[in-house]
């Protein structure tokens, strides 16, 4: 196989590393860039731990056009992009929304003027199922197939839809070029070794990486938001993917890309069309822990909505993709995960765990 050499942007964040690792694996060069807003320069050695290959990592903001033109001019072997860099607190995205415009609209523009520059025409964006906004609301689009209307309720989930569209122009306008937009829904889990995992700079705000400090102690139990949804046991569902399902997908929907009969801009759902209530989620991961964790029910967080559940099929027909691993398998890598690293990335990894 050709060893065609991948740019990461965002590459040593969560999601980004596990497709680093998983493209590394399957023979493809990587050279990451990240400014380490929300990560850390030690999931380098964790990857490296991992498959013995090291990948090339610049310190590089995707908002700064002559750095990343540098690491263009220094690899004009580079022929695709995962673009991965992104503020993604949806939080957050409501108290300073002109800075995710900037970052995550403007250094998308941005990455696709300099990738023009140098004649890189191929990029898989990391798009995300809260472009759907409540899709309840729309009759028969759950499991929620890509053709739902789009309608992000947050200004988070409104960056990431000005993507798409800024990528699908930015594609027509450029004969030739490829895009691949993946709508992940939930990534949760970590590597099963141990070694590569999540760890939330600051206060996590999501559902398993919660859980994970509830279960080492760091928080005393877990706020239920809401159980009056019209869900089986009152709780919302979500399509919870395995980090290392999602990883995979990448590398499907870069083959796509390098496919020459395919041309043009496309979105595709990456999920596991499996929903799981959140008393489900607690159940599951009580379960790998060992013990029941404790939690308290409080009122509906502002903007949550009743059910993401992905319709998969597009993948699996088109991408030749579909997930492996069951919700079990990454409540189980994910307690090995906080487990095994206390401090996260603050520290290197205690290799006699790796005997175990
Ligand atoms: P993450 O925060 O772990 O990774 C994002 C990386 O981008 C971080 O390493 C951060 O330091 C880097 N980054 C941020 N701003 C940057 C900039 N200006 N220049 C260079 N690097 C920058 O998040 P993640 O969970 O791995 O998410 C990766 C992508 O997937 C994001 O685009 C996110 O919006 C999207 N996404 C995530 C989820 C999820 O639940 N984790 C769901 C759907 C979509
Ligand atoms: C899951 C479920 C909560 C925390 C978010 C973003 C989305 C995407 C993934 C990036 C919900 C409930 C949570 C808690 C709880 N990210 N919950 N107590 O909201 O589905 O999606 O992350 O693109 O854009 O919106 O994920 O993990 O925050 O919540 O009861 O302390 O867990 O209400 O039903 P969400 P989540």
């Amino acid at each position: 196989m050709a060893k065609e050499t991948v740019l990461i942007t965002g590459g040593t964040g969560y999601i980004g590393s596990f497709t680093a690792l998983e493209l590394l694996v399957a023979g493809y060069n990587v050279v990451i860039i990240d400014n380490l807003y929300n990560s850390s320069e030690e999931t380098i050695n964790r990857i490296e731990l991992i498959c013995g290959i090291r990948p090339t990592f610049y310190k590089v903001d995707v908002t700064d056009t002559p750095g990343l033109e540098s690491v263009f001019e220094k690899h004009s072997e580079i022929s695709s992009v995962i673009h991965f860099a992104a503020l993604k607190s949806v939080g957050q995205s409501g108290e300073i929304p002109a800075e995710y415009y900037r970052v995550n609209v403007g250094g998308t523009a941005q990455l696709l003027s300099v990738m023009k520059k140098y004649g890189v025409d191929k990029i898989v964006f990391s798009s995300s199922a809260t472009v759907y906004g409540d899709a309840t609301r729309h009759p028969g689009m759950i499991p929620i197939p890509e053709e739902c209307p789009l309608g992000p309720t947050n200004p988070y989930g409104r960056t990431k839809w000005f993507n798409e569209m800024v990528i699908e122009d930015h594609v027509n306008a450029n004969k030739g070029s490829a895009a691949a937009l993946l709508r992940y829904f939930n990534p949760c889990g970590a590597h099963p070794s141990g070694v590569l995992g999540e760890d939330p700079q600051g206060v996590p705000y999501n559902l398993l990486p919660l859980l994970g400090q509830v279960a080492v102690g760091k928080r005393e139990k877990l706020l239920v938001f809401g159980d009056d949804y019209q869900s089986h046991d009152g709780t919302a569902i979500r399509d919870y993917i395995h980090v290392v399902d999602l990883a995979q997908g990448h590398i499907a929907a870069l083959k796509k890309l390098y496919d020459p009969s395919f041309a043009g801009c496309k979105a595709w759902n990456l999920g596991t069309g499996r929903g799981s209530t959140v008393f489900e989620i607690i159940e599951a991961f009580g379960k790998a822990v060992g013990r029941k964790l404790p939690y308290e029910v409080a009122p509906r967080r502002p903007g949550d909505v009743l059910d993401l559940t992905a319709k998969p099929d597009l993948a699996r027909r088109e991408l030749q993709w579909h997930t492996r691993k069951t919700l079990e398998e990454a409540c189980e890598d994910l307690w090995r995960w906080v487990k095994n690293n206390p401090s996260g990335y603050r520290e290197e990894y205690k290799k006699e765990l790796l005997e175990e």
